[in-house]
């Protein structure tokens, strides 16, 4: 059967081109492309006063240190400071002292790309804000409508020309822009209709609570019938007004690394296309039944779009086997998830949910079930064309939650990330004045609690 995540894959070694390094959130430094092999970039921020650039320059001159770009703006971190970004020729041999002389006099200093050659503390490059998830949209490992030999509408001229379709309009699409409605034909709401019926006979006794609670509504808002396939826009939109989460469409194969980084910011990419009508109850990737029948009813529920939320947000900036475990954690929850729900088990796995055959599987006394626990879950291996043999079990999405958490502070990582709902952005906690700033938050909310629980006495 089916699984989301056969649309992310690990992303390949990038080449000199691709490097780019993040040159603070928030900010606009961004600086692409280029050859970084032989360059470190640094920021550094001094208080505003008369020769303090001069200065901190003389202490890359005295150690013969070239400087290959410089960059400066008003810091946004603390007032009366200003922001330097410089990028430094790595193959000067006073660069270490150099660091260490400017650690010592500025009040704050990172280095935010390192020649990656030696690739020591190199950031992978991640989205700040919402609107950059734009940016995976030309960076797919495979365009959705090449198929493999083995599939089932390989030697189907139609077929290929609809599933180029959809990935045309995923591939042209922009944050902000509504997701075009597709008029699916007859034949794909058939393959549809058979997918549906088969599924929902099994939900009431094998789904989680969850899912049953608001598959419902979904059928009253958003068009779920067997004789229609809902629009991923309506969805999209239904989903939001429960949790913030939104779909979007992708045209292809993406990395691990850019689909978990959409999930930080409660964004999912769905598949729009349907399987091929030869074989509804199978299909060799995700579709628009497993997106839709699969994934979308739970990310209509606060906890399990929390806990998705923290899965994403531990991949921000992660270094690359932290990757593997955070997209093998999503593999065997969000993918392949079962919890513990009155005394029995329940199903809230996508690739279980949409699929009929491992939903009644995954529930029998043939696979073995194991305790959800990332430290272990997230090293376990496992197939990609066949049943799963093993399935962990949460206690509660709450519970899964808590313990991703624990897990995403073991990631090195230089930096906490926090994300911000007003602007749609990934704060970076890095710096007095941004913890302060949370400190306050939190003070204010504290304040509300205590006062609405005040009134409800
Ligand atoms: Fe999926």
């Amino acid at each position: 059967m089916d699984s989301g995540i056969e649309m992310i894959a690990k992303r390949p070694k990038m080449d000199d081109a691709e490097v780019k390094p993040k040159l603070g959130r928030g900010g606009s430094y961004i600086k692409e492309g280029g050859d970084m092999t032989h360059s470190t970039c640094i920021i550094f921020s001094l208080i505003e006063e008369v020769g303090a650039l001069a200065t901190a320059l003389k202490i890359f001159k005295d150690n013969n240190v070239n400087l290959n770009h410089i960059e400066s703006r008003s810091s946004k971190r603390s007032p009366n400071h200003y922001e330097f970004i410089v990028e430094c020729d790595t193959t000067s041999k006073g660069l270490g002292k150099a660091l260490d002389i400017l650690h010592k006099t500025t009040t704050y200093m990172q280095v935010i790309s390192r020649d990656h050659m030696d690739n020591a503390d190199t950031v992978p490059w991640f989205p700040g804000k919402i609107k950059e998830l734009d940016r995976f949209a030309n960076q797919i490992l495979s365009y959705g409508s090449e198929l493999d030999a083995d599939h089932p509408g390989f030697t189907d001229p139609e077929y290929r020309k609809r599933r180029k379709y959809f990935a045309d309009i995923a591939y042209h699409y922009r944050h902000g822009q509504p997701i075009p409605r597709v008029q699916y034909s007859e034949e794909e709401i058939k393959t549809w209709g058979t997918v549906f019926r088969h599924l929902t006979k099994l939900y009431p006794s094998h789904a989680c609570r969850e899912h049953n609670h608001i598959f419902p509504l979904m059928v009253e808002n958003c068009g779920y019938h067997e004789d229609n396939i809902p629009q991923l826009e309506d969805v999209s939109n239904f989903l939001k007004d429960c949790t913030g989460f939104t779909l979007r469409p992708v045209a292809g194969l993406l990395s691990s690394r850019d689909f978990l980084a959409g999930l930080a910011f409660r964004v999912f990419h769905s598949t729009q296309y349907i399987r091929h009508s030869s074989k509804p109850l199978y299909t060799p990737e995700p579709d628009v039944c497993h997106e839709l029948l699969g994934h979308a009813p739970l990310f209509a529920n606060p906890s399990f779009a929390r806990f998705s939320q923290e899965i994403g947000l531990a991949s921000l900036g992660a270094p690359d086997d932290y990757i593997e475990k955070l997209a093998t954690c999503y593999w065997f929850t969000v993918e392949f998830g079962l919890c513990k729900q009155e005394g029995e088990i329940k199903a809230y796995g996508a690739g279980l949910l949409s699929s009929f055959g491992e939903l009644e599987y995954c529930l029998s006394d043939k696979p073995e079930i194991r305790p959800f626990d990332p430290y272990r879950t997230g090293e376990q291996k496992y197939p990609i064309t066949e049943y799963q043999p093993v399935y962990f079990l949460a206690d509660s999405f709450e519970d899964a939650q808590r313990k991703m958490r624990k897990f995403a502070l073991s990631i090195p990582r230089p930096f906490t990330v926090r994300y911000n709902a007003y602007t749609q952005s990934v704060e970076i906690l890095d710096t007095k004045p941004q913890v302060q700033g949370l400190v306050r938050d939190i003070q204010f909310e504290m304040q509300l609690l205590s006062d609405a629980m005040m009134k409800i006495k």
